[in-house]
């Protein structure tokens, strides 16, 4: 049984399709709601956002990045043995988008099942394979966030529909006799489920209840601050480690003003705050493992490298994950 389980590779994919906040602003103005790149700039940090085509479902965004992430982990499709996806946009209400993604590569037999839990959905995704790859009961796993939160957007309901893009982030981990993980902390609270859900449900052969993302921002914004740096403190403790071990700090890219209040709550410098909201906006379960292979790719973030992953979002949940690259 391995001691530990490690990142070997990652990859990511970004729909061609890229939205400007200019771009936005003049299709709402079409349907007589006001927005200006400003305003989301000022509020969120988020200038672009990209939208896949109508016919592109999450598993195919997850299959490019998976195809990336096993390409630079020199693992082919067939010695993957546990394959996890983190959505909440899944292809079908069943089977799991993972079940798909399987076949999509051209494999067969490895467990594979989704995560949910929303924009928490990653960091859940990666301590359940490390506890899995801990127990032996798998060697080499692929953990993957992938979202099309384009589908569930009201586009005339503009405190939302600014915020959120589409994209997927893959990581492969593997046993390793070296950390690796370090520690993890998740964490739901279900109390807050009104305050960021999808309230409908598909019953008797129709969508019952709302099928768009219903937000109260200031409730999430004072939340995520305050459970970021409680979950970041307990992993360290965790970890054995202090604010001072982190060399780069990548929270769930949501919004830039709680991206960088937590970085402040850990005493930690701007410079090693991991940032891809500007381009991407929230991809829910995605961003985390985007923004991660995007750090790695620009040769920011290094093997050797300590890193804490954070993410919150709808459940309410959140959790974090510190590792060694
Ligand atoms: C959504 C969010 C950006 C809104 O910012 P805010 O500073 O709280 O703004 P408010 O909701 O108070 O709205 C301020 C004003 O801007 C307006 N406004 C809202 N959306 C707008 C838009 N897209 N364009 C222009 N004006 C907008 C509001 O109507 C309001 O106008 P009013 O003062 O005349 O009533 C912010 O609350 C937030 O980021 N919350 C957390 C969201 C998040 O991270 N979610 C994902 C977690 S997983």
């Amino acid at each position: 049984m391995a001691s530990y389980s490690r990142i070997t590779g990652t990859g990511s994919y970004l729909p061609p399709r890229r939205v400007t906040n200019d771009d936005l602003a003049r299709e709402l103005a079409q349907r007589g709601i006001e927005t200006s790149d400003q305003w989301i700039i000022e509020r969120t940090g988020i200038r672009a956002r990209h939208f896949a085509a109508p016919e592109v479902t999450s598993s195919d965004l997850a299959f490019e990045a998976a195809r990336h992430a096993l390409e630079a982990a020199g693992r082919q499709a067939s010695e993957v043995d546990l394959i996890i996806v983190a959505t909440s946009t899944p292809d079908m209400v069943f089977p799991s988008s993972a079940a798909i993604l399987q076949n999509k590569l051209g494999v067969a037999g490895c467990p594979a099942f989704d995560v949910q839990a929303v924009c928490s959905g990653f960091v859940y995704a990666l301590t359940v394979a490390d506890a899995m790859i801990r127990t032996g009961t798998a060697n080499c796993a692929l953990v993957v966030g992938a979202e099309v939160f384009s589908r569930i957007l009201d586009f005339n309901d503009r405190t939302t529909c600014v915020l959120f893009g589409d994209g997927a982030g893959a990581v492969v981990l593997e046993a390793s006799e070296t950390p690796g993980i370090l520690a993890s902390d998740l964490h739901a609270d279900g109390k807050h489920v009104g305050i960021l859900c999808v309230p409908g449900h598909v019953s008797g052969g129709q969508v019952t209840g709302t099928p768009f993302l219903h937000m109260d921002g200031q409730a999430v914004f004072k939340l995520a601050v305050r459970v970021l740096e409680e979950a970041a403190r307990a992993t360290l403790a965790k970890a054995g480690k202090t604010d001072a071990d982190i060399d780069w700090l990548i929270p769930h890219q949501a919004n830039i003003r709680i991206m960088e209040g937590t970085a402040k709550k850990l005493k930690l410098d701007r410079e090693k705050l991991i940032v891809t909201v500007h381009e991407h906006g929230n991809t829910s379960a995605a961003s985390i493992p985007l923004a991660l292979d995007d750090a790695v790719r620009s040769g920011k973030v290094k093997k050797g490298d300590t890193v804490m992953l954070e993410g919150v979002g709808g459940g309410f949940t959140w959790g974090a994950v510190l590792l060694d690259m």
